[in-house]
């Protein structure tokens, strides 16, 4: 079955591209371009295994559900002691280990490489199947220019210690990302960019997401449902980390209510991956029913209705003008 799908700019449909059905739920994006093709449509995110609130065991078991689920997981040192929880789940069955995604940074390259090593030997793993590559200050800098942290890279590559990099982009991270592009010098080095990317939050400026579909880039989405239910951000005080969350909860909630869709994660999957450059989405729970719910939603994916697609392409587009570009770093 065809389906027409508009490729969405700020002002409509762009270009047109025919996706099937059944191409959107096995493999969706350019069928042309192989880069981060063999991700898994879901990704489990593991901050919750870094709850010390729920018990040790119990997140142990979760990791666990996500391994026998056979996705690629996204970690970090920086979640707690989520490593930990990761190392026990691991060493019950060293066969299983999954593919994963590491966060690795951040302002030069022994910092990068300090952090490779911060977040392997816990594992007890030799390597990192995707790097995903937090630059700032120098290193930032160099990327950006095309500098010699290139040939550090894919040094890193040819040791085997970092098989691919993606390129992770904040609003206010995204002037230098885009002059890297611009200058095409990503090419050979990032198979990627990574950004929160679900209904509520697109986190790449206007200008480098114009770029980004333009140039078809591989995307690997974050935050799959947002932070959670969207009833419950806009409802429950509090539930909404920042307001500008609760008040985009208010203008997305009416959209998903018409959207047919039978859940939020379902509403959350069909948006990101109405974009052929999207690969994946990574999402985080500690409860089974929710990774269940995670896992049903990438089974078959059908494309939104294209005028819901659209009116959250433009509300994505005030936002960021709005909001997203004006932010203090980390704030939201
Ligand atoms: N800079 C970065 O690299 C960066 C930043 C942020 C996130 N991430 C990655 O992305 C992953 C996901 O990010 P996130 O945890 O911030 O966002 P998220 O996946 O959108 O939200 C997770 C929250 O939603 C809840 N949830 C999960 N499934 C749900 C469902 N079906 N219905 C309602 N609520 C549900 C979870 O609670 P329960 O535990 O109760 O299910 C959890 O509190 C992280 O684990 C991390 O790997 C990376």
């Amino acid at each position: 079955m065809q389906r027409v799908i508009p490729r969405l700019g700020r002002n409509g449909p762009r270009r047109i591209c025919a996706v099937s059905y059944h191409d959107m739920a096995t493999s969706p994006g350019d069928q042309t371009d192989t880069r981060l093709a063999d991700l898994s449509r879901y990704i489990y995110g593991t901050t919750r295994l870094g709850d010390d609130k729920i018990q040790f065991a119990d997140r142990v078991k979760m990791a666990h559900a996500a391994m026998d689920a056979g996705v690629w997981f996204h970690t970090s040192h920086q979640y707690g002691d989520a490593l930990k929880v990761l190392r026990a789940a691991f060493d019950a069955d060293r066969k299983r280990v999954p593919r994963m995604i590491f966060k690795i940074g951040w302002s030069t390259i022994q910092e990068l490489r300090q952090t490779i090593q911060q977040n392997i030997e816990p594992l007890g793993v030799d390597h990192m199947d995707i790097g995903q590559l937090c630059l700032g200050g120098k290193l930032a800098e160099e990327f950006a220019s095309g500098g010699k942290c290139h040939d550090d890279f894919r040094k890193l590559r040819e040791e085997r210690l970092v098989h691919r990099f993606v390129l992770e982009v904040f609003p206010w991270t995204s002037r230098l990302p885009l002059a890297a592009l611009r200058a095409g010098h990503t090419k050979g080095v990032i198979d990627g960019f990574i950004f929160y990317l679900n209904p509520l939050q697109r986190f790449a400026s206007n200008e480098l997401w114009d770029l980004l579909q333009e140039r078809n880039e591989p995307i690997v989405a974050m935050r799959t449902v947002g932070g959670g239910d969207v009833h419950r951000l806009r409802d429950v005080p509090g539930a909404a980390w920042k307001d500008y969350l609760r008040q985009r909860a208010v203008e997305i909630a009416p959209l998903f209510e018409r959207s047919g869709c039978k859940t939020w994660p379902e509403f959350c999957v069909r948006f990101v991956f109405g974009f052929p450059q999207v690969r994946t989405t990574v999402g985080a729970t500690s409860r089974p029913e929710n990774l269940r719910a995670f896992l049903d939603a990438v089974k078959t994916i059908k494309p939104l209705p294209s005028d819901i697609q659209s009116q959250i392409v433009s509300l994505q587009y005030r936002w960021s003008d709005q909001t997203d570009l004006h932010a203090e770093p980390w704030s939201m």
